[in-house]
């Protein structure tokens, strides 16, 4: 059986908490998209993990790889890897492989996030500005600098000088100055450090699944940031959702895989873009304060709203999930009743799913339903016997909406506050 997790929503579901959790059974963890735009929080005791690039499983020690659908900044890893190891964790070349064939992140690419967002003037979306937009438009335009580049100077040099003409005109334009060789420098001394890592992790990857390991891919970002399915053009650059996972890891047994949908018992959102069930009066505000919803990347206030169960049923459906896992269910506790939105009004037409047309999507007007709060604490309970009876009320109603179980539910950012109603932890 080999394991994925996803946000279903736009980030943010607590990935990064079900991740370490689940990893206690992992033999290897894999990310296969994203970059370092993610950002997974680990609560251990008064340890707080924040993790970019590297897998959740890291923590517990377990084998790690990196695929070559992420993309890679080289100096953020770097970064990354001291910042654990100065919190005590162990990592070496036994327990992180990176995709020899994953592409770069280069300075110039962060250059261009910031450059395309300015010219968006008001419409701009609201990226982490990490440069992962045009590090994967240079992939998908075949000019990157991968991994195994860096260790031959000369092949190296002519594939910067590439890259650099391709991007002269706009670099001039905006008056941005660049140095290859001081580039290419820098490149070699990162490589130094990190050309321990870089191997053909997809052999890796593959031997494990051959032998029965328990393999577990790590969702970044959310379905709704996909670059195809998710709210277009407010979106992410890579495909966010299950399907990823074979080519951004070269895995290729594609049976006998267990979907973890991610979920928050309500919604929030960070950057811009269509949101239905977006709250902006005072309850929206009291779930971002008690959700502690500020983004672990940039800070930003997250916008929240109520449960979208129309836009979850969708997600579940294109990713294949076969277990919800609900989380931060406790933030919702104080609340007198709590809406889910079940479905859309546009234009006097009912929609069971969200268009795709940007101008339906500006008229969407949500449909409630209103099921009556719970007013106790929920926070760190672990028997799903001890949730209050109208906090099982309202899990059951998202299960028959969306039309899936949810397996597994989070109350409280540590490890042990979870609710595994089906064993299924001792089952993996
Ligand atoms: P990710 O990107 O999906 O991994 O999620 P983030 O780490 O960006 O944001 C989730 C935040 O919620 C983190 O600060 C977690 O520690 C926290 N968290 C996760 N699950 C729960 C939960 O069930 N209850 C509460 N109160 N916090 C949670
Ligand atoms: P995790 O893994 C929430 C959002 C950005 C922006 C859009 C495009 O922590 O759930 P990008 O820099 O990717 O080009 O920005 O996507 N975004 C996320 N929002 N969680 C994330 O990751 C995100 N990664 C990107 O805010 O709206
Ligand atoms: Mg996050």
């Amino acid at each position: 059986m080999f394991y994925t997790v996803i946000g279903t929503q736009w980030g943010d579901e607590g990935k990064g908490k079900i991740v370490d959790w689940l990893s206690s059974k992992a033999d290897i963890v894999v990310r296969f998209q994203g970059g370092n735009n993610a950002g997974h929080t680990l609560k251990i005791k008064e340890n707080i993990f924040k993790l970019n690039l590297l897998p959740s499983g890291i923590i517990r020690g377990k084998k790690c790889i990196i695929g070559n659908g992420v993309v890679l900044d080289p100096w953020a890893l770097d970064e990354e890897i001291q910042k654990l190891q100065n919190q005590g964790i162990l990592i070496n070349s036994k327990n992180l492989a990176i995709a020899e064939n994953i592409c770069l992140i280069l300075p110039l690419h962060k250059i261009l996030d910031e450059i395309n967002e300015i010219s968006r003037g008001e419409h701009n979306l609201g990226t982490t500005k990490k440069g992962i937009g045009p590090a994967y438009e240079d992939k998908i335009g075949r000019r990157s600098i991968r991994l195994c580049d860096l260790s031959d100077k000369s092949l190296l040099r002519k594939k910067i000088s590439n890259l650099y003409s391709f991007h002269k005109v706009r670099l001039d334009y905006f008056n941005k100055k660049n140095n290859q060789n001081d580039l290419i420098n820098k490149l070699l001394e990162v490589y130094k450090k990190i050309s321990q890592y870089s191997s053909p992790t997809w052999r890796i990857l593959n031997e494990y699944g051959k032998n029965n390991k328990k393999i577990l891919f790590e969702g970044a970002q959310g379905a709704l940031l996909d670059v195809d399915f998710g709210t277009y053009p407010f979106v992410t650059s890579s495909n966010t959702s299950s399907g990823q996972i074979f080519a951004g890891t070269g895995f290729g047994i594609k049976n006998n895989h267990q979907i973890f949908g991610i979920t928050k018992a309500y919604t929030t959102r960070v950057g811009a873009g269509p949101f239905p069930s977006e709250l902006f009066d005072e309850i929206g505000d009291y779930l971002g304060k008690k959700g502690q919803e500020f983004g672990t990347v940039t800070k930003r206030k997250r916008r929240c709203g109520w449960f979208d169960a129309n836009l979850v049923k969708q997600t579940v459906i294109i990713s294949g999930v076969n277990n919800i896992v609900l989380t931060k269910l406790d933030v919702l506790d104080d609340l007198n009743e709590i809406k889910i939105c079940v479905g859309y009004n546009i234009g006097g037409k009912k929609y069971d799913y969200l268009p795709f047309n940007e101008n339906l999507q500006n008229l969407v007007e949500p449909i409630y339903v209103t099921m009556p709060g719970w007013q106790s604490t929920t926070f760190g309970i672990t028997k799903w016997s001890d949730l209050p009876v109208n906090a099982q009320n309202y899990i059951k109603y998202i299960e028959e909406v969306v039309q899936i179980k949810i397996s597994i539910i989070s109350t409280g950012p540590e490890r042990n506050e979870t609710i595994d109603r089906n064993n299924i932890l001792s089952d993996i």
